[in-house]
Parts: C-alpha cells; sequence; structure tokens
C-alpha cells in the first residue's frame, strides 16, 4: 500500500469499495502517527469494513507564530505503521491538490469557539472545518473516528456533520497516554527531557479537580486557582485551566446535577503547548 495523493484516485478507489457493498470508516490525522492515532484506526476498522487514513498537515489551521514549519512529518514511517494496522488506504495529498490559489469560501463557527482554544487560537477551528470538511467530500466516509484529547475539535466537527448533513457517523475516542499520564501527542516530540518529566503534572492537576469535584466541590473556583498557581510554580505558563460545559464548550462557576463537563486545560512548556482535559458526569 503506497500513499494516494491525487483525489481522482483515492476517489476511483472507494468507489470500488463501496460498489462491493463495503463501508469505509475515516481517521483524518496530521501524521507523526502514536499510538493515539492507532487507537483511532483500530476503533475505525471495527466500525466499518475499509478504513481510510489521511496524513495533511494543514497550513490553514496554523497561525502565523505557530509551528507549522516544525511540525514533525514523516511519511514513510507513518505508511509503514498503516499497512501493519491493515489501513485500506492512505490519502496523503500535497497543498496544491488540497488548496485553489484563491479561496473564496470560508466556513465560519459560532459559540462553540468562544473559549479554549478556539479563544487563543484565531482562525484554528475555521482551517479545520475547512479541511475536514474538504476531506469527508473526497472520502465520503460511513464513519469517522475523532480523538477527545481534542475535544473541542470533536465538538465543533461533530455539529459540522450535523448541520452540513454529511452524514457521517462520528465516533469520539478516548485518550491515549504514557504510562505516568501524559496524554499522547505528535507535539510532544519537542519536549527536552526535563521537560517531558514535568509534563505529566498537567494530568495529575486535571485528576485532582477531578477527584474533588467528585467528592461534592461543586464550585470550582478556588480549587482552580490553586491548581493554576501549582502549575506556574512548577515553570507552566497556562493558557486555560479550567470547568467547562460539554455542551456549550463554556466555562462553569456552579456544577448542577446530571450534566457533562470538561475539565480541561492548554500549558507551555517552554515553546511547547500541551492539552488535555478530562470527561466528568456530574
Ligand atoms: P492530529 O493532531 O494528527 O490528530 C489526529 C486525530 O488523533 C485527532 O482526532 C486527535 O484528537 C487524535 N489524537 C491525538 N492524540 C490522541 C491521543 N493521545 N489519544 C487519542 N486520540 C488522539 O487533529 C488533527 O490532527 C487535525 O486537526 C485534523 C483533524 C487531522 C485536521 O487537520
Amino acid at each position: 500500500m503506497e500513499a494516494i495523493n491525487s483525489i481522482e484516485e483515492i476517489r476511483n478507489r472507494l468507489r470500488s469499495l463501496k460498489e462491493q457493498g463495503k463501508t469505509v470508516g475515516f481517521v483524518p490525522t496530521m501524521g507523526a502517527l502514536h499510538e493515539g492515532h492507532l487507537s483511532l484506526i483500530r476503533i475505525a476498522k471495527e466500525m466499518a469494513d475499509a478504513v481510510v487514513v489521511s496524513i495533511y498537515v494543514n497550513p490553514e489551521q496554523f497561525g502565523p507564530d505557530e509551528d507549522y514549519d516544525q511540525y514533525p512529518r514523516q511519511l514513510e514511517s507513518d505508511l509503514e505503521i498503516c499497512r501493519e494496522e491493515g489501513v485500506e488506504a492512505v490519502f496523503a495529498p500535497s497543498d496544491e491538490i488540497m488548496y485553489t490559489d484563491k479561496k473564496f469560501i470560508r466556513i465560519e463557527v459560532d459559540e462553540l469557539k468562544d473559549h479554549m482554544d478556539g479563544a487563543s487560537r484565531p482562525g484554528f477551528y475555521e482551517g479545520i472545518l475547512l479541511v475536514v470538511n474538504k476531506l469527508f467530500n473526497i472520502i465520503e466516509p460511513d464513519v469517522a473516528v475523532f480523538g477527545q484529547k481534542d475535544i473541542q475539535q470533536y465538538r465543533i466537527l461533530e455539529r459540522m456533520a450535523l448541520e452540513m448533513n454529511h452524514g457521517v457517523d462520528m465516533v469520539m475516542a478516548p485518550i491515549k497516554r504514557a504510562n505516568d499520564g501524559l496524554a499522547l501527542s505528535s507535539r510532544n516530540a519537542y519536549l527536552s527531557e526535563e521537560e517531558r518529566l514535568q509534563a505529566p503534572a498537567l494530568f495529575r492537576s486535571l485528576r485532582y479537580v477531578e477527584k474533588q469535584i467528585k467528592d461534592g466541590v461543586t464550585t470550582p473556583k478556588l480549587l482552580i486557582d490553586h491548581q493554576k498557581s501549582e502549575l506556574q510554580a512548577k515553570g507552566f505558563k497556562i493558557d486555560y485551566f479550567n470547568v467547562f460545559t460539554l455542551e456549550e464548550m463554556a466555562p462553569v462557576e456552579k456544577l448542577t446535577e446530571g450534566q457533562t463537563y470538561i475539565i480541561a486545560g492548554a500549558v507551555y512548556l517552554g515553546t511547547t503547548r500541551l492539552i488535555d482535559n478530562l470527561i466528568i458526569e456530574f
């Protein structure tokens, strides 16, 4: 199996599969595949007859000061992993294939992006919506699997699939972690040895807040402030760290019974941005 970079070729390939009555599961990625991506591929395999993985570092979702140039690119080893996992096809287009020179069309996101990464990274979710919308139109999958790691991305794409009538079943896969709790991420490769040892403190802080909430705390502000100071004291720079509603992705002051919340944080360790979250049914 080799990577397919032409839209026509991937369409032809999938057309013949679909003619045989096979269902297609889709896992969009930016490559530098790790166990987190593999868990998505495995879930997609359980849910569909054939799995397509896309590998594309989407320039539209990187801000001007972000790590687009630095982002790890390792197509050959990614392909090898996909072969081992029994992936049917890998779609790895070039920028010229994905985007026309001039773009007249944009897709906007409403309130769902007002907090968390949407607030700190202008244009980020518009870039993601654009590329995933295009990928859904090219692949036309039956099922698509995304990770809880990027939970705001999942919620926004779930709404896109629904509101734009993509007819794709959206699945959210749990977060894969290293033994010390750090959420796996292609960006962890940027961490120095010392930073890598520090990094799981974010997960531990989220867990601490989760425990306190489970033990009955309903107004988490003080608790959150305390965890933020502890993280700062350890050398983390905090972008956000708070409890949000899963439904609106908006911060909450007081938790109410029967709601689903997420405890989520984004921090910088040196120049590396780490994100993580826990879902809590209250
Ligand atoms: P990327 O960061 O490569 O992630 C691809 C998918 O893997 C996403 O759905 C992400 O949530 C999931 N993922 C990453 N780390 C994970 C982990 N530790 N456990 C479980 N799942 C994990 O997200 C993107 O790419 C892009 O924004 C994309 C959707 C491909 C659009 O360009």
